[in-house]
């Protein structure tokens, strides 16, 4: 690799090329300002905060847009660029309503922090607001193009990470804003409620729903036996909104946390992870050794994804495996097989999940299956980031809480159950576990398998089954998917066999650690720290294989009988159709 010689503030710095002034900066520990740039995104210089100069030259140059050159000699702050910088600042905030004290961005907004840093307390260009109302028509994130700077994080997230193409710029000159495509709402548009550009909006203009307090109303009502689910990627995440680094591993805590909020019951969705594996490695080997259905055989539990594939690829339906997400498994065994060990009626039961994910606040209303245990099974979802919201605003520290365990029939994981957390992670799972069955060793030559690790977009490998191979396809962030089923398409056109068997998608970049439901703020720097978490909550597991949990075991025994049983399906299967891609 080329590296490049640059002086930054008079420091030398050493690059790779292609790098842009503002990543070189920090090699020196300088901070440029920056808004509409980040990391994951193509620079696009909309928003000018970032000027900076080379020595002697009085022209600006946008670093976050402009690679270093060779002998480049930057300069990052002096009293001009300061005066430049301030003047965007204060031109932003005119037509940014002022409403810090309600906005849920409110001490995590990038504005309002740059707002501070440069001190501003006047508004020299006076308020021209735009009075554009917000767009609450989906269930899972409202946009709110009042509070939109313009920046176009999301629509390059929608579109150039997604592939989706549902937000795009509308209008011209002052004129414009931020909108659904073709100017539909967001309901009506192609969005499929990833979230990511809720995930990747430094202001408060796109955000979750918050549902907060239908939760707390539930909790204060004595007729409802308050439960909650947590999902693998949360235990890593959720310590970022108390100083924790990205990655730092909080499940005990947050148990404990959810029981002081004043649910009766804790489960742990990595327990029914652990249950979709008994079902879709059942769909899988059952399709692989006895042509039952066709290959690929396709993985369900992103909800993001399964609406794309509705939307975008309904030749792809018979390919889906009809096992239900994880929360959807969880919600529908607490509804009827924890209600029945414990002679609850599940209409009194409020099942309230808590996710990485914007898109499951959208799943659990999507079709009547998913109220298989006769009431919705899901009664809410909050994201990440609203748990904490909760944890702060009822004074809990949440640091200084102890480890608790997640309650019986329920809460018991393996490590195969919490690496659904990461890209790879449900392949893996399944691997591991359709192994032993296939071949009825004890466990595979390694637990681990590293062909379906790490950030690639499309990680392809075939795995051995002493002698038979099983060939796999990984794919993550749904702008990637298209790759994977048009390599199928071109098979099945040729009349050959398809070149895969088994595809995990999941439509978050990194998988549900880098959910749009997370806390703000996540890189690939963030991502890796998460992902990490997640192997090392696997690795201490002393069971790391989905069939050998002994409450999935007695779960069979007792009440479900087999996997893919009658009862099994009518509890956790579902099935898909093709949608609209707009719903007018
Ligand atoms: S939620 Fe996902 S699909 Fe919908 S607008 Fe945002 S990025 Fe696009
Ligand atoms: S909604 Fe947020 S991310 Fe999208 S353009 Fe506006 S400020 Fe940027
Ligand atoms: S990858 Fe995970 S967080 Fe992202 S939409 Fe899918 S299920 Fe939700
Ligand atoms: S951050 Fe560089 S132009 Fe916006």
């Amino acid at each position: 690799m080329k590296m490049i010689n640059l002086k930054i503030n008079d420091r030398p710095v050493t690059v790779p090329e292609g790098t842009n002034i503002l990543d070189a900066a920090k090699q020196v520990q300088v901070k440029i300002p920056a808004l509409c740039y980040h990391p994951d995104l193509p620079a696009w210089a909309a928003c000018g905060i970032c000027v900076v100069k080379q020595k002697n030259s009085p022209k600006t140059l946008r670093a976050c847009a402009t690679a270093v050159t060779e002998g480049m000699d930057i300069v990052t702050h002096d009293p001009e660029l300061y005066a430049i910088r301030r003047t965007v600042l204060e031109l932003i905030l005119s037509t940014h309503p002022d409403d810090c004290l309600q906005c849920l961005r409110s001490g995590r907004c990038e504005l309002q922090r740059l707002a501070q840093e440069f001190g501003i307390r006047e508004a020299p260009y006076g308020k021209r607001l735009r009075n554009l109302p917000p767009d609450t028509s989906t269930t899972s994130i409202v946009l709110n193009p009042e509070k939109c700077i313009l920046c176009g994080r999301c629509a390059a997230v929608c579109q150039q990470m997604q592939g989706v193409w549902a937000l795009e710029f509308l209008g011209r000159g002052e004129k414009t804003r931020i909108a659904p495509a073709a100017d539909v709402t967001l309901d009506e548009s192609p969005c499929i409620k990833c979230g990511q550009c809720s995930a990747h909006c430094p202001v408060g203009a796109i955000y979750e729903k918050d549902e907060t307090h239908k939760v707390m109303d539930a909790i204060l009502d004595e007729q409802k036996v308050c439960v909650a689910q947590i999902a693998p990627a949360v235990r890593v995440a959720l310590g970022e909104a108390f100083g924790l680094e990205p990655g730092a591993i909080s499940t005990g805590k947050i148990y404990a946390a959810l029981r002081r909020l004043g649910f009766k019951k804790v489960f742990d969705t990595n327990f029914s992870a652990d249950v979709t594996i008994m079902e879709e490695g059942t769909e899988f080997i059952s399709r692989f050794t006895k042509q039952t259905g066709p290959l690929p055989l396709i993985t369900s539990c992103c909800p993001a994804w399964t609406d794309w594939m509705e939307k975008y690829a309904p030749d792809f339906t018979e390919n889906f495996s009809s096992a239900k997400s994880p929360q959807q498994m969880l919600s529908a065994l607490a509804k009827s097989y924890w209600a029945e060990k414990n002679g609850i009626d599940p209409k009194n039961i409020f099942m309230v999940s808590i996710m990485p994910c914007t898109a499951k606040k959208y799943e659990i209303g999507r079709d009547e299956y998913m109220a298989a245990s006769g009431v919705q099974d899901t009664d809410v979802v909050l994201t990440t980031r609203e748990l904490a919201r909760m944890i702060q605003s009822a004074g809990i520290d949440f640091n200084g809480l102890p480890e608790e365990p997640a309650d019986d029939l329920l809460g018991a994981y393996t490590g195969a159950g919490t690496i659904f957390g990461v890209t790879g992670g449900v392949m893996e799972a399944a691997l591991r576990t359709a192994y032993c069955l296939i071949t009825g060793d004890a466990q595979p030559p390694s637990i681990e398998f590293n062909a379906v690790r790490g950030m690639e977009g499309v990680k392809e490998a075939v795995i051995d089954i002493k002698g038979t191979p099983v060939r796999i396809a990984v794919a993550h962030q749904m702008g990637n998917v298209r790759q994977v089923l048009d390599a199928v398409r071109e098979d099945r056109a040729a009349g050959r066999k398809p070149r895969y068997d088994f595809i995990e998608v999941m439509a978050c970049r990194g998988g549900c650690i880098g959910g749009g439901g997370q806390p703000t703020g996540a890189t690939d720097e963030v991502r890796a720290k998460r992902t990490a978490g997640i192997y090392t909550d696997d690795e201490r597991c002393t069971l790391r294989m989905s069939h050998l949990n002994p409450e999935v075991q007695a779960l069979y025994k007792d009440y479900l009988d087999a996997p893919n049983s009658e009862k099994a399906h009518h509890l956790l299967h579902t099935k898909y159709h093709e949608r609209k891609v707009y719903k007018r």
